[in-house]
């Protein structure tokens, strides 16, 4: 990788120095997590969201870096699919304009600007995990197979995750994989040469409120369930370790971002089960085939990713199920927005003296 060392010179809020950041995607369900984040921290920051600014035009977005001069760039932008996955394959431009040129547009305005940046990217880039047997570790790709998914059961210790140093393999060059997946790992690989700045690899997010982006939300709303293993990330403990990594001064380059350890999606269901008390059945898919000839289109990645990386510099994340517990004991309706007003774009003319967080409402 050429990404150089994260010694940019910007202070915390508490600092010496002013520091604001841009915020891309402030919207989408990462995005509003890193607001929220950044509010409680006392940072100023500009939440961009389309609607109010076509942050996706790159003429557009380098004006408005020039002018506001942030310390950091937070691209929390990208297109997952609505209801799911599946809908990359239906829209495969909307997906790679937003999951690969438009981290490519952020990394050049940056570059041109000297101005350090932060992709959110994914660990739905990988399928599988190292697997140690007969002492020796090897790559399993496809966590599915009857009799890997039953060594998980039986031998989850021997399930290690990708580290930032295995090269993806849910990937274009590497497939089969989803058009989502391809995109994402088409980033990750265009970013490399585009100077100082973070990617940070999420994975499938969750949370205490109920909303549709939340994995435990969408496991209740599903008629049938995708039993498979994986990793998480809670998403306020997720965004909370990245800003950590930027605070602190982490080198630039690639960060999993997930919380550690690995669970099935039948451990996450029962947990739901048991915390929020539901009187009711889940069904799931028999196996693959019926999943994939009846439920799904693009192939999903099934996958673990290890942390050690970030956990090595001294991020404090939870354990994966201390995180799920810890939801579902606050498990809460999603309030409704704090204000139902359009956003309104900072003015370029007044960034001299932002106070930019309370310009949008989201
Ligand atoms: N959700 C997951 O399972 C997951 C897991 C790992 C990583 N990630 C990554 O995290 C990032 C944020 O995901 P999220 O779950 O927060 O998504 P989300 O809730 O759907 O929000 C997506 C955000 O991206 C913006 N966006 C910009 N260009 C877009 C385009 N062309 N099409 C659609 N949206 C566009 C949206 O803006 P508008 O409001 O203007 O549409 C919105 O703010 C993405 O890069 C995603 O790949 C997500």
């Amino acid at each position: 990788m050429r990404f150089s060392s994260g010694t940019f010179d910007a202070a915390l809020p508490c600092g010496r120095l002013f520091v604001m950041i841009l915020l891309l995607g402030a919207s989408g369900y990462l995005g509003r997590a890193f607001a929220r984040e950044l509010r409680r921290r006392g940072y100023v920051f500009i939440p961009l969201v389309r609607r109010a600014f076509d942050y996706g035009q790159m003429s557009l977005l380098l004006q408005y870096v020039r002018k506001t001069t942030p310390q950091l760039v937070i691209n929390a932008a990208g297109y997952s699919g609505r209801p799911n996955v599946d809908e990359c394959e239906h829209e495969p431009t909307r997906t790679f304009q937003a999951n690969t040129i438009l981290p490519q547009i952020v990394a050049r305005v940056c570059l041109a600007t000297n101005t350090p940046w932060a992709h959110v990217s994914s660990g739905g880039i990988y399928s599988g995990a190292r697997v140690i047997e007969a002492g020796r570790v090897r790559i399993v790709r496809d966590l599915n197979q009857p009799e890997i998914r039953e060594l998980y059961d039986t031998h989850p210790e021997r399930f290690l995750g990708f580290t930032e140093l295995d090269p993806p393999n849910f990937t274009f060059q590497k497939g089969p994989c989803g058009f989502y997946a391809g995109t994402k790992a088409l980033a990750e690989e265009s970013l490399q040469s585009l100077g100082a700045g973070y990617i940070w690899r999420p994975r499938i997010p969750f949370g205490e409120v109920d909303e549709p982006c939340n994995l435990l939300s969408k496991l209740q709303s599903y008629a049938r369930i995708y039993d498979h293993v994986t990793s998480l990330s809670h998403v306020d403990d997720c965004v909370r370790a990245c800003l950590d990594l930027w605070e602190q001064h982490a080198p630039f380059g690639i960060y999993n971002v997930t919380n550690p350890g690995a669970v099935t999606t039948r451990e996450v269901v029962e947990m739901i089960q048991r915390f929020l008390k539901l009187d009711r059945h889940f069904e799931y898919w028999a196996d693959e085939e019926e999943f994939y000839t009846q439920g799904a289109l693009a192939p999903r990645s099934s996958c673990i990713l290890d942390v050690s990386k970030l956990l090595s510099l001294g991020i404090k994340i939870r354990p994966v199920k201390e995180a799920l517990a810890a939801a579902l004991k606050e498990w809460r309706p999603a309030s409704p927005p704090a204000s139902p007003s359009d956003p309104v774009l900072l003015p370029l003319g007044r960034v001299g003296n932002p106070a930019p967080d309370r310009f949008v409402h989201l």
